[in-house]
């Protein structure tokens, strides 16, 4: 890619390309149900082949992006290799069209004052921070913003602390937007911030003696890139010989580089030149090891499967202490379908998942010693994967704030 070397102090030359928007008409979304590891195998060769990407799944399910002028050789390999399969997107580049349908600009802002964001659409960053900076002016004895970092293109990278100020509290961590393509998990991060801001008041002593440290976007490039180029664009935007990207989620310094992260800068997963080597996931570092703060829970927001995750995920191990992040995640799953939410499969992120090294919730566990670490999957199941449609933020969002709320419970108890 030609990307230009230099920064940019303009947004929208800072992601121009010659090149325009990457669009994926006639590309598909398959749902694949696997029985064995030759057909896994199967797909790893048709990944090699760029004849697929691989989306979401588990060890008997993956969800696979199928390239427009491959439909009939893949339909042709999975029918020899007997791998079952329906599809759930049928023309990927009209899913994308039809997932943000703009907002009546008229209608919504009569209900907006001060900030544009709202939990109808997906927003672009600048209406995110936006809010952010807003609710520090309106509510400075409650919120305070803080820039932790910048960003591989200079962006900066937000956190807003929630805190009635008492000394003493224990500290919860949440971030979203660790992986861009992921619209659904700053959209969630934000709309929680919002409901414990405005019902402050009303929360429970579990919510109110919590300082909570919260960064609805910790990729702002990659977010922005998903936004104006590539739709289904995942890591950060560092350059590395002739590809771009970091897998955020694989750079960080716990057992860094090991299964399910790659050495190669252009691969999906790419950990990185070292651990920490990228601005995104070294203002965490900075910032949670000296905050001073009396960590209790760490918990990143990503899409997509519905999964409640704890460590390990470098491998297929658990910590001492499992049973109570176990115990702790069951609640979470029950207290999300209480919230009439959908069922979450909760379990240690390598066995249930798959093995992956450098994610933030390992480093929080292992280096950190935070107690209560997860990775939480939000919606859906695969039917439209990262493409989730905005009318599907306010359900989602409800039940992760509901999420939050047990780990609230469980923090103030640690
Ligand atoms: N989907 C997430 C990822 O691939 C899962 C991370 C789970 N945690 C882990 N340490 N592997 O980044
Ligand atoms: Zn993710």
């Amino acid at each position: 890619t030609d990307e230009p070397l230099t920064n940019y102090a303009n947004d929208s030359l800072r992601d121009a390309f010659p090149q325009g928007r990457i669009l994926y008409t006639g590309s598909q979304l398959w749902k694949t149900i696997l029985d064995n590891d030759d057909q896994l195998e199967v797909l790893r060769r048709l990944k090699e082949e760029q004849d697929i990407t691989m989306w979401g799944g588990n060890a008997t399910s993956i969800d696979i992006l199928v390239k427009s002028g491959s439909l009939n050789k893949v339909r042709q390999v999975l029918s020899d290799e007997n791998i079952v399969y329906h599809v759930t997107i049928n023309d990927l580049q009209k899913a994308i069209d039809e997932e943000n349908p703009p907002l009546d600009e008229d209608e919504d802002f009569d209900n907006r004052n001060g900030h544009r964001l709202t939990w109808q659409a997906y927003h672009r960053l600048d209406d995110i921070y936006g809010y952010l900076d807003y609710l520090a002016e309106t509510y400075p004895d409650l919120v305070t913003l803080q820039t932790i970092g910048s960003s591989v293109a200079g962006r900066p990278i937000k956190l807003i602390k929630i805190s009635n100020g008492q000394t003493g509290n224990k500290a919860v961590w949440i971030d979203g937007g660790i992986h861009a393509r992921e619209w659904i998990t700053p959209a969630t991060v934000t709309y929680i911030i919002n409901n414990f801001i405005s019902n402050w008041e009303n929360e429970p002593k579990s919510v109110q003696n919590i300082d909570w440290y919260i960064a609805p976007l910790l990729n702002p490039d990659g977010y922005e890139y998903t936004h104006t180029v590539d739709r289904l664009w995942r890591k950060n935007r560092k350059r590395a010989g002739s590809c771009a990207g970091t897998d955020l989620n694989r750079n960080f310094g716990y057992r860094w580089g090991g299964q399910g992260s790659s050495k190669n800068p252009c691969a999906e997963t790419y950990g990185g030149s070292g651990p920490f080597s990228e601005p995104e996931t070294l203002a965490v570092q900075r910032f949670i090891s000296s905050a001073g703060a009396k960590w209790k829970a760490y918990v990143s927001f990503h899409s997509y499967g519905q999964y409640i995750l704890y460590p390990w995920g470098y491998n297929r191990v658990v910590p001492p202490d499992y049973k109570d992040l176990e115990a702790v995640g069951q609640q979470i799953a029950q207290a999300i379908r209480n919230a009439g939410g959908p069922s979450y499969t909760v379990g240690p992120a390598a066995n249930t998942l798959y093995p992956a090294a450098g994610g933030s919730d390992d480093w929080a566990k292992g280096s950190m010693k935070i107690k209560y670490a997860y990775t939480i999957e939000l919606r859906d199941n695969g039917r439209y994967g990262f493409v989730l449609p905005a009318n599907y933020i306010q359900p989602t969002a409800k039940e992760a704030l509901a999420a939050v709320r047990v780990i609230a419970d469980a923090a103030s108890k640690a």
